[in-house]
């Protein structure tokens, strides 16, 4: 399984990033499980830097930029250059401040360009009786694999995160039955630009109140891992969600 960690902007401090960040160094060699760390970017090449565990990283965006001129810009050669192997693109929490699927189409290919595996987030803000939701399910895919080859969209792991289900508690999280459903449906999706067998094949991340509590039901519902939130800043929270997540046989 893959656990993703993103933490946001909940962590301001050197402080607890050396706390978190040694944590995550110790989690990723005793488990099987490939944990990613989202860090916020100033704090990115100061925990990959001489990083000899398995800890992965990853930026929590990147750049439409190519570089230049471009105050405030982090672009995807920078992220690369400092220690990332994947980029989220596309989170809700981008979207909702004015990120439109072209632009993130854009954000995918400059991160494929340099190397960086993808997190594509999607997700539908909430749940109509009349299945819209899975209309725009499919157009967030739609419109962010359309430009790429077929290679380049085979290399995109796709972050499923209901934005109903964002920022809340495993109580409210989505049902396993619920992600199993939306999972197929994905998967169905996805093979409209990779074969079906690479579509059976690519990996699923689910986001959206995880949390110790409810990562074991959900593990089993044909995801290949998780993209976790708040539960990924909090030592105790945090250790326990990987502790609780089947060991690989
Ligand atoms: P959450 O966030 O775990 O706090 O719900 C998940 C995410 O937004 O990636």
């Amino acid at each position: 399984m893959i656990i993703a960690a993103n933490w946001k902007a909940y962590i301001e401090s050197i402080d607890k990033v050396k706390e978190l960040g040694s944590l995550y160094k110790k989690l990723s060699s005793h488990t099987e499980h490939e944990i990613i760390l989202a860090p916020p970017s100033p704090f990115l090449a100061l925990l990959a830097n001489k990083n000899t565990s398995k800890l992965s990283f990853s930026s929590q965006d990147v750049s439409a930029t190519l570089g230049g001129a471009k105050t405030g810009e982090v672009t995807a050669a920078a992220v690369c250059a400092a220690g990332a192997k994947y980029a989220i693109v596309g989170h809700s929490e981008r979207r909702v401040i004015g990120e439109d699927n072209a632009l993130i189409s854009e954000k995918l290919q400059h991160a494929l360009a340099q190397g960086l595996t993808p997190i594509l987030c999607v997700g539908e803000r909430e749940r109509d009786d009349n299945g819209n939701y899975l209309a725009f399910l499919r157009e967030e895919i739609t419109s962010a694999l359309s430009t790429l080859s077929s290679k380049d969209c085979a290399k995109v792991i796709i972050a499923y995160e209901p934005i109903w289900a964002i920022g809340k508690t495993a109580e409210e999280s989505i049902t396993a039955d619920d992600l199993t459903e939306m999972v197929l449906y994905i998967r169905k999706t996805l093979a409209d630009f990779i074969s079906e067998r690479n579509s059976a094949k690519a990996k699923i991340l689910y986001g959206g109140s995880v949390e110790a509590g409810n990562v074991n039901s959900l593990e089993g519902c044909g995801i290949n891992g998780f993209l976790i939130g708040h539960a990924s800043v909090d030592v105790e929270s945090f250790s326990n969600l990987v502790k609780a997540i089947t060991p690989v046989k």
